[in-house]
């Protein structure tokens, strides 16, 4: 299975029967090098919660592709009534899919909806335990360092996505002790270097972790699973 990261939070993950992507977040991203009309394509575009640099390219995707949109029960019914296919999950919740199984996992985070006409409610942040091929993969989504993630090293990730910017999320100092409490076999950092305020040193987050593989993936680059 591949992991591409995108840039940001947006990652492509593939498989024999399976092209999901995560927090597309592709047009206006300053630093993916691929534009939304590469992903022609799409089973499943999961989304962490609302801010505008997770739902991203959401809408024109789905509405391209008809890919099934996984998310929090809130953010689903906004969808919903727009017409799109969406399957609601809320925290904690575990779903069996023909592709595998899904779990929400909280985040600590916002979730409002920007729209012309003022915030929608967008329900809580979540992240993802995307279960494929026998392999767990965790995308945090937006969140601070939190006790919870203490819970996710009986899940035995394989790869856990983790945002390390700080400002918004966890920075590399707090993203460390999360690798510490997940204890994943490998871990991507995401959601940095975007804007200059979430600009973060990944050598320096490398070597705050002696216990899990730390892959750093440019923009376009993939990890193979
Ligand atoms: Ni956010
Ligand atoms: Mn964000």
């Amino acid at each position: 299975m591949k992991i591409q990261f995108i840039g940001h939070s947006c990652f492509y993950i593939e498989d024999k029967h399976f092209k999901g992507i995560i927090d597309p977040f592709i047009t206006g991203n300053p630093q993916a090098t691929l534009t939304s009309t590469h992903f022609n394509t799409l089973t499943h575009i999961f989304i962490t919660h609302g801010h505008g640099d997770h739902l991203g390219d959401t809408l024109s995707l789905a509405k391209k592709t008809g890919a099934l949109i996984i998310t929090n029960y809130e953010i689903a019914c906004f969808l919903n009534r727009q017409g799109f296919n969406t399957h609601a999950m809320h925290i904690g919740g575990r779903h069996p899919f023909d592709f595998g199984i899904v779990k929400m996992t909280p985040a600590l985070h916002g979730s409002s909806i920007e729209t012309e006409n003022g915030f929608i409610y967008g329900g809580n942040p979540c992240g993802f335990i995307i279960e494929l091929n026998g392999k767990k993969i965790y995308h945090a989504g937006d969140t601070g360092l939190t006790m919870d993630m203490k819970l996710l090293e009986i899940e035995n990730i394989d790869v856990a996505l983790l945002p390390i910017g700080g400002n918004f999320t966890m920075d590399i100092e707090d993203a460390a002790r999360a690798v510490d409490f997940i204890k994943p076999k490998k871990v991507v950092p995401m959601h940095y270097d975007t804007f200059p305020v979430i600009k973060a040193n990944t050598n320096d987050f490398k070597k705050r972790i002696s216990s899990s593989k730390v892959i750093v993936l440019n923009p376009g680059e993939s990890l193979n699973i």
